[in-house]
């Protein structure tokens, strides 16, 4: 790199995850694909928010987990062999102009040495060089149907290799990457966890701190702000946009507007997270925007989050994937019967599964560099047991809508989640989020503090 550019804060180098570990990872690829085998893993594109407005660049996460390389416009070709395997990158080369306009790029010689593949060339050059590359092996894994630009190329390069000196021999099978990658990336390495751990208490602050400046005729956007603030002070970025949803609002799952504002009275639903090196968090919480629960919100809110800690109870090894949903709908369907917001036996309540009228989606996902994280849930047909090293959400939720004219006024247009992000452990769990409170008492106690401080 250039000793006259500012260096980023964090260089490469000194990221969380090594050299070595990508070169593991690579290695590892290689050996489950076979030495008859070719991997090819494209970058993402830059992508256009509108005209000549581009989103800001994220890596794509398959590519960024094989070799840490952060720009656009590559593709990794790995290349196992009998006596040794390959890995070529094919990149962007250094460019004076460019770098000028868009800042500096790592060019060929730089992704060697930064993220430790046997060899690079120019990206201009990959229509002369890979064809080549693939020639007589039986079989390629790759992406495809995601970018069509890449299912385009990867045609041509079967086409030229077929043209090749007397007609090359073209890949016998295409397959999908992800079956062999996404069963690694469900298994996090130490230095991915402790980099969750990292990106874990950024998201904590953020939220903390999004808790502490909710007042009634705050704007959804304004805690949106605080929440974004605080992940940007501490070098990170929201690995989605963040729902802030106040009353009514939290019944929509996905609602992510934050225009509204918060009503003395009424519950605020915060789903948010960052993303540090590409790893995500996911935390939710509800709380009075007041300060206090009423009665009827303590009542629904004590049902999600028992149906929480029952949940987190069965993220255990050897426990199946399925076990800590099928635990939050036992206890959900029997507090709403309880409340009755429920008709009927628990039986029945579980049987006709008349609970998804208040509780409509799963009460998890895999979580990793994608928030919704790769990564297969059930293995033929059957649900898929949890080992160390996996990492997953619990995020129960109970929303009734506002114009449901079956139940008592008093619920209407309430809606609750809580989430938080737990690691299977050799002999247990580690909850990554806890530091944000979450039983409704200490709940309460923090916003008072926070009150008080302001
Ligand atoms: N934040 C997205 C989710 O909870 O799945
Ligand atoms: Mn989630
Ligand atoms: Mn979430």
């Amino acid at each position: 790199m250039d000793a006259k550019v500012n260096p980023p804060a964090r260089k490469m180098k000194g990221q969380s995850i090594s050299r070595a570990e990508y070169a593991r990872r690579r290695r590892q690829l290689m050996r489950m694909a076979g030495e008859d085998a070719a991997l090819l893993v494209a970058s993402a594109p830059q992508r256009m928010r509108n005209a000549d407005a581009a989103w800001p660049y994220r890596q794509d996460s398959d590519f960024h987990y094989l070799t840490g390389y952060p720009e656009p416009e590559a593709v990794l070709a790995l290349l196992p062999g009998r006596s040794v395997a390959e890995s070529v990158l094919f990149c962007r080369e250094r460019d004076p102009q460019r770098e000028r306009m868009d800042g500096p790029r790592l060019g060929t010689e730089g992704a060697v040495e930064t993220c430790g593949v046997d060899d690079a060339f120019p990206i201009e050059d990959i229509d002369d060089i890979l064809p080549g590359m693939l020639e007589g092996r039986a079989r390629v894994y790759c992406q495809f149907g995601q970018e069509p630009e890449f299912d385009a190329r990867l045609l041509a390069w079967m086409r030229r290799l077929r043209a090749l000196r007397g007609g090359g021999v073209v890949p016998k099978d295409f397959l999908s990457l992800g079956y062999l990658l996404h069963d690694m990336r469900l298994f996090k390495s130490r230095a991915e966890l402790s980099l969750m751990r990292r990106c874990a208490a950024v998201s904590v602050n953020a939220h903390r701190a999004a808790m502490a400046c909710t007042r009634p005729g705050v704007a959804e956007f304004e805690v949106e702000a605080e929440l974004l603030r605080v992940m940007r002070a501490q070098g990170a970025v929201s690995a989605y946009m963040p729902s802030v949803a106040g009353g009514v609002n939290a019944c929509t799952m996905h609602y992510n507007a934050n225009q509204s504002r918060l009503r003395d009275g009424d519950l605020l639903l915060i789903d948010a997270g960052a993303e540090v090196e590409c790893y995500a968090t996911d935390i939710t919480r509800t709380f009075p925007v007041n300060g206090r629960f009423t009665r009827d919100q303590r009542a629904l809110y004590d049902v999600v989050l028992t149906a929480q800690q029952a949940a987190i109870e069965q993220v255990r090894p050897g426990q199946p994937f399925s076990a800590a949903h099928e635990a939050a709908v036992e206890v959900i369907a029997e507090g709403l019967k309880t409340l009755k917001l429920l008709n009927g036996s628990l039986a029945s309540i579980l049987a006709n599964a008349s609970y998804k009228r208040f509780f409509p989606h799963k009460t998890g996902h895999w979580l990793g560099l994608d928030v919704h994280d790769v990564g297969d849930y059930r293995i033929d047909g059957e649900p898929r047991m949890l080992e160390p090293g996996m990492v997953v959400t619990v995020e129960p939720g109970v929303y009734i809508p506002a114009d449901d004219q079956d139940v008592d006024p008093r619920w209407r247009g309430i809606g609750i989640r809580i989430e938080d992000d737990v690691v299977t452990t050799r002999d247990g769990v580690e909850v990554l989020t806890d530091a944000v409170p979450r039983e409704a008492g200490a709940i309460e106690d923090m916003l008072s503090e926070a009150r008080k401080g302001a």
